[in-house]
């Protein structure tokens, strides 16, 4: 097996690791939710076929929740038909084959979200069912407040810059800046989170107040070089000049990184971005190309979306408050532009089944050749979120302060990727602190002081913003 970055990996056998706590508490709980969502599903299907298979996979749902709970070894996938399953499978060979609470963190929740796909693409009526898609939803409409928010302050600004009146290079930089803070504390909404965060928590992450004093949680903040390399390209004049996003979660994060891009896009500092989902349901809340489009026309039927009550409201009988017209027509405007641009190209989705194997972007080069090169073409790439970032990092036991460019093996310098991790903690991982910033968190009150656990970035309060040139 390779042990991409030659050393350890967080393993879900180390007490001290959020790996510890996500195989025995977090894990059963993102089951259990996904076996309601199912039943739920089954409950309504009427062809009885359909039923017959949803029964199914209720069933092999809950043996998944028993092995689990019970430390079981992990067994090959089923074949699905698709090319990845031997990959998965010779690894786990490799590893043992390894039980459920010793094992490497990356390989088996990798192997979890992909054997869970299996029971819906081996079915005739369940094959493109996301069973996180409900949770998705839910958790988007919630966000509305900060929505709102937003689409005002974007409205307002791609006014501004479409206006053509000149723009003061530093204001430019602050709105650059502004832009990619909105998209990377966006990343603190993830629904896998929602095991220990509730919405109301949520909620309070992700207001405008919130960003402005969650400034001082960026530990590493690389925006201004980022701003510079796309500020050089297009000075040169270079006609085609694109900004690949990799995608993480649906809903309020795809939202902020759709303003991302509509930003860079009206700004010019790009005209093209390409936007890579997932291609099965990964890590409950991460982005399917379905969730785009499901963005898309929440945005243009904004008020059946907010104003029609949820079965929850239904049951608890409430009523949402009504949509005010000023907010309709804002969030008309970015569905127009958004699309526009979608129609139009400069907005694309290129999924790749590489973004779920089970190993770390060090296998990129030699896993996904075509991918690789495609990336070169890109300006900047940036990787949102914080599977991304374990990914990029091998999900390694790294002295905290190695250099970032150090941790991204073969995609640092000379890779020919300009890299930017947007990128709020949930795990363990993290690189690139300047000496003493590990100790002095830990120290904070649940930081988790002299446990040897590296509790403060395990909750998305922290953040890093980390570059990494391609030369
Ligand atoms: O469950 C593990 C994990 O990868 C955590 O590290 C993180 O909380 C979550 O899943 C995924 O986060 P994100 O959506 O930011 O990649
Ligand atoms: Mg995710």
């Amino acid at each position: 097996m390779a042990l991409d970055a030659g050393k350890p990996t967080y393993s879900t056998g180390d007490k001290t690791s959020f790996a510890w706590v996500t195989a025995r508490e977090r894990w059963p709980v993102i089951i259990t939710s996904a076996i309601d969502d199912v039943y739920r599903s089954v409950h309504a299907a009427t062809d009885p076929e359909a039923v017959q298979e949803g029964k199914k996979i209720l069933e092999s749902l809950a043996s998944l929740k028993y092995e689990i709970q019970h430390d079981r070894q992990l067994t090959p996938i089923e074949d699905d038909g698709y090319l990845d399953v031997s990959l998965y499978n010779d690894e786990l060979a490799k590893l043992g084959p390894p039980t459920w609470l010793n094992v490497s963190w990356l390989y088996s929740e990798c192997y979890l979200f992909r054997r869970i796909s299996t029971y819906f693409t081996k079915t005739t009526h369940w094959k493109t069912y996301d069973l996180f898609a409900r949770q998705k939803i839910k958790t988007f409409r919630s966000s509305r407040p900060a929505v709102l928010e937003l689409a005002a302050r974007y409205r307002e600004l791609a006014t501004q810059l479409q206006s053509g009146d000149h723009i003061p290079d530093e204001a430019e930089k602050l709105m650059f800046t502004e832009m990619c803070e909105v998209c990377l504390w966006g990343n603190a909404t993830d629904l896998s989170l929602l095991t220990t965060l509730t919405y109301e928590d949520i909620q309070k992450l992700q207001g405008a107040k919130a960003r402005k004093e969650s400034e001082k949680n960026i530990l590493v903040n690389d925006t201004a070089t980022a701003f510079e390399l796309l500020k050089k390209a297009k000075a040169e004049g270079k006609a085609e000049r694109r900004v690949d996003i990799v995608l993480d979660n649906a809903g309020f994060e795809l939202y902020v990184d759709l303003i991302l891009a509509g930003y860079l896009l009206s700004s010019g500092l790009a005209t093209h971005i390409v936007l890579h989902p997932k291609s099965i349901p990964w890590f409950v809340s991460d982005v399917l190309p379905s969730d785009f489009a499901h963005l898309l026309s929440s945005l243009a039927n904004p008020k059946p979306f907010y104003e029609t009550p949820s079965d929850d409201e239904n049951l608890q009988g409430k009523t949402p408050a009504p949509l005010a017209d000023a907010d309709a027509e804002n969030l008309a405007f970015l569905f127009q532009q958004w699309s526009r641009f979608h129609a139009e190209g400069q907005v694309i989705l290129r999924p790749n089944r590489f973004w779920t194997h089970a190993g770390s972007f060090w296998r990129m080069p030699s896993e996904a050749k075509d991918l690789f090169e495609d990336l070169k073409l890109s300006e900047l790439v940036i990787f949102k979120g914080d599977l991304n970032y374990r990914k990029l990092t091998a999900d390694t036991d790294w002295d905290p302060t190695t250099p970032f460019t150090t941790a991204l093996g073969p995609l640092g310098p000379g890779s020919g990727i300009n890299v930017l991790s947007l990128r709020t903690c949930k795990a363990d991982v993290v690189v690139g602190l300047e000496p003493g910033v590990d100790e002095k968190l830990r120290a904070v009150e649940g930081g988790g002081g002299d446990s040897g656990a590296r509790k403060w970035a395990w909750n998305g309060k922290w953040a890093v913003i980390s570059f990494s040139p391609r030369e």
